[in-house]
């Protein structure tokens, strides 16, 4: 039997840095994965830039039964410390926006970096491999391979989420949890575009190609102020993205597409100043043209600023400012980039990402109940919770 002190199942961001972290320490580190290729995800991430990490990263910006649980790996390998590795690697990045940097040429970049943390620390990677099987006995894990069984004295789970099956994303780490008698938080797609009824659709498909960039998007009291797109499907955009990790069948969301400005106000104002413009002339210094011209003739408008009463105005006021939409559901594990909840944080020790109830088994990533909003924080915790087993293991 092949025998290695670490066995390490998934090679995506935290399966890599991780093992690197281990192999670095001395231990003799197998990495698998069933895919062709580490590191996929990273590959497609932050549109094949990578939006490695936030600069602003905190517990705050995390959905967990317990965000707190994320405080001392976040501190104990921060996006500083990620940034560091990037920039003494010589990768050259950008802030985009909101603290989010990513890679000025390619996430590839960040994928040679990892393997070459990984050969140097001399783990080694075997790809297209998939495990059939993980058994405890005394205080070894048996771990059935396609072509032969591994015995290791710790199994690190860095399978990641659900999302983007066709991708290799399984339930692995999910099921193996629950083979060991950890809970698992129920699942459910997070950061994904939201779906609409037949006659809320209609008019959204025919602005399809349409951004509107800030929007404020909220769902009770929770709000972001990002872009949203008007897709064929629904909604998307980094706003929707965002709400949807808080939304829940039967709830409601709010648009408005003008924040920052009183467009009543506004309104009022230009009708005094002209009132010989046409509506549709005043809305364009704000809106893009065919958002103006859905509103417009959805609202029945015609005529001249001075044809609009107050009542009228408000009406058109806060149809842009406090668009209410139903969605019937969201597009699903197919398009969503996160998993929402996993293993119980409850269940793992934060110092280590060990399990508490079984010694030896580790889970880190995407697969633990800890998912970032959109904006690099999810990589961060992925390098963070790594790291942190990296140096326990
Ligand atoms: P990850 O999914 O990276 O890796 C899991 C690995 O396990 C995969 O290689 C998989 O093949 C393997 N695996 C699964 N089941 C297995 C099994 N049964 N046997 C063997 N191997 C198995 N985040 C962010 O911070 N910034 C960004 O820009 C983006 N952008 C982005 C775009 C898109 C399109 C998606 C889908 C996601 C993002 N994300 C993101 C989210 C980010 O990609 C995600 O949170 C991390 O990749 C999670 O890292 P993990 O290592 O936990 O899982």
């Amino acid at each position: 039997m092949h025998k290695v002190d670490v066995l390490i199942i998934g090679a995506g961001a935290a399966g890599m840095l991780a093992a690197a972290e281990a192999g670095k320490r001395g231990r003799r580190v197998l990495l698998v994965d069933h895919a062709k290729k580490a590191g996929d995800k990273i590959r497609i991430s932050g549109g094949g830039r990578c939006n490695f990490t936030n600069v602003n990263t905190s517990f705050k910006q995390f959905l967990s039964e317990n965000p707190r649980f994320a405080i001392s790996p976040l501190k104990r390998f921060s996006a500083q410390d990620f940034i560091g590795r990037v920039r003494e690697r010589k990768i050259a990045f950008h802030e985009k926006t909101l603290g989010q940097l990513f890679c000025d040429e390619s996430a590839q970049q960040i994928i040679d970096m990892l393997l070459d943390d990984l050969r140097d620390a001399g783990v080694e990677l075997r790809l297209k491999t998939s495990v059939h099987g993980v058994q405890k006995t005394g205080d070894r894990f048996v771990v059935e391979l396609d072509d032969e069984q591994v015995e290791a004295e710790k199994l690190v789970v860095a399978t990641g989420g659900k999302s983007i099956p066709k991708m290799g994303a399984t339930s692995f780490g999910y099921d193996l949890a629950s083979q060991f008698g950890l809970r698992v938080v129920e699942t459910r797609p997070a950061l994904v575009p939201l779906t609409f009824d037949q006659s809320t659709l209609a008019p959204i498909k025919e602005l399809a190609g349409v951004a509107l960039d800030p929007v404020q998007v909220s769902r009770g009291k929770v709000q972001f102020n990002e872009a949203l797109l008007f897709t064929h499907r629904g909604l998307s955009g980094p706003a929707i993205l965002q709400i949807s990790s808080f939304w829940r069948e039967g709830d409601q969301i709010k648009v408005n597409m003008l924040p920052g400005y009183d467009i009543f106000d506004q309104l009022r104002a230009a009708r005094q100043d002209n009132g010989k413009r046409a509506v549709q002339t005043v809305l364009g210094q704000f809106l893009p043209k065919r958002v103006v011209e859905f509103v417009i003739n959805e609202q029945n408008i015609s005529g001249n600023l001075a044809d609009m009463s107050d009542k009228k105005l408000r009406t058109l006021s806060d149809r842009l400012a406090q668009w209410v939409l139903k969605p019937t559901g969201s597009e699903g594990y197919r398009t969503a980039e996160v998993t929402l909840g996993g293993v119980a944080t409850d269940e793992l020790d934060n110092r280590t990402m060990e399990a508490k109830k079984v010694p030896g088994l580790y889970f880190i990533g995407e697969v633990v109940d800890m998912t970032g909003w959109l904006g690099g924080y999810n990589f961060q915790w992925a390098w963070s919770s790594a790291w942190v087993a990296g140096q326990a293991v």
